[in-house]
């Protein structure tokens, strides 16, 4: 593998301070350096150890810019001058900012997709320019220049959105044992977006743990929509979510005796479409109350306090500070000639390869564990939770 070198002097001794820089701010924290960080080259506050490009897919999820900041920060903590863009969940718009890393010269690349399929050209050029390339949380797919992997182990992820729909239902209790609860429940079932590959392990994760209980009548699907094909949602857009969940409701429910009792939702911006329309066809109260269980992921704020008032029921937390902290880490072994420590390297088959990978744990949010998982981790503050924003 030819990679330019480059001169990073102290850049070991500074991964130290980068991973504490890294984990100081909690999710919502923001770093005024990165303000206008969507246009133009990002000069950092550092120069010597060169220049990273760091290419996220969207800025209208919290977590994306999260990720961005802790990046950026943990670079710069190295010695390294970072070009953050944002692709505003727009495909040319990333590839045109990839491209134009790769012409200014960067000397690695740090990418979360919006299109995994979508980047094969990018990463020929990268390759040729001896750049090497760090697939952040979405897998880049069909090229054999995907270097590293570091992101969640993701079809656990999707397990566990499972297992928390199946305790909010009572079929299981917190610890994952059966109650002897069997239903009939009604449920109806959301994917993520078809082009980001998490979408489908997310799927195929939580289905097996569905499926048992679908054949043997616990829950039942009264839509029959149960395949990712037909439950899909396009960019993991809220709006776009909040339409099929309003259509779902008036073709299947409105006008019969039948009531929703759960949702499986793979992402806390489409549990909150999901919730608004159930609300408006008249859903209302708390879970305690009736109100059906809901799922997610990513510990958005918004959906933090929506179960701390047990309107969501669950989310899942993946630690963005740590998967931050292991890019940061994969892009210096490289830089400093060496090649990052992989923990998975039979799971990401990016249909050319598997890819190296480095999976972090993730954990399910209820009401009573945000202030363990969240607030005590600082990833939130007990006020950011109340307000249900980032301060
Ligand atoms: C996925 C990611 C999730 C969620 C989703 C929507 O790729 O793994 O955590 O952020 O995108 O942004």
């Amino acid at each position: 593998m030819k990679f330019r070198k480059i001169l990073a002097a102290g850049a070991g001794a500074a991964l130290a301070f980068t991973l504490a820089a890294c984990s100081g701010g909690g999710a919502g924290s923001t770093d005024d350096s990165t303000a206008g960080a969507t246009g133009g080259t990002d000069g950092g506050t550092a120069t010597e150890g060169g220049t990273i490009g760091v290419a996220m897919p969207t800025q209208t999820s919290e977590r994306w810019i999260a990720d961005g900041d802790a990046v950026k920060a943990g670079l710069e903590a190295a010695g390294y001058s970072v070009d953050l863009q944002f692709g505003n969940d727009d495909i040319p718009t990333q590839s045109q900012q990839i491209d134009s890393m790769i012409t200014s010269g960067v000397d690695a690349l740090i990418i979360a997709a919006i299109d995994g399929t979508a980047l094969k050209a990018q990463l020929d050029q990268a390759h040729d320019a001896g750049i090497p390339v760090i697939s952040y949380d979405r897998l880049i797919r069909d090229s054999e220049y995907v270097d590293f992997y570091v992101t969640f182990d993701n079809y656990k992820v999707g397990v566990q959105q499972a297992t928390s729909l199946l305790v909010g239902l009572g079929v299981l209790d917190e610890s994952g044992a059966e109650t002897g609860e069997a239903g009939p429940f009604n449920v109806e079932l959301f994917a993520g977006s078809l082009d980001d590959n998490n979408a489908h392990f997310f799927w195929s994760g939580a289905m097996d743990t569905l499926q048992p209980y679908i054949d043997n009548g616990t829950l039942v699907v009264p839509s029959g929509e149960m395949d990712i094909n037909v439950t899909n949602t396009q960019q993991w857009k809220q709006e776009t979510a909040q339409t099929r969940m309003d259509t779902l409701l008036t073709t299947y429910y409105v006008g019969t005796d039948l009531k929703v009792d759960g949702v499986l939702s793979p992402y806390d911006g489409i549990s909150r479409g999901i919730i608004t329309a159930l609300q408006n066809q008249g859903y209302s109260g708390t879970v305690a109350d009736g109100f059906p269980v809901v799922t997610g992921q990513d510990a958005e704020i918004a959906s933090v306090k929506l179960i701390a008032d047990d309107v969501q029921f669950a989310t899942i937390f993946k630690d963005t500070r740590k998967l931050a902290d292991q890019a940061v880490t994969a892009t210096l072994a490289y830089l400093e000639g060496g090649e990052p420590e992989a923990n998975d390297t039979t799971t990401y088959d990016n249909g050319v390869k598997v890819v190296p990978s480095y999976l972090l744990e993730s954990d399910i949010v209820y009401a009573d564990n945000i202030q363990s998982l969240l607030v005590d981790s600082g990833y939130w503050t007990a006020e950011e939770v109340e307000a249900g924003q980032a301060s």
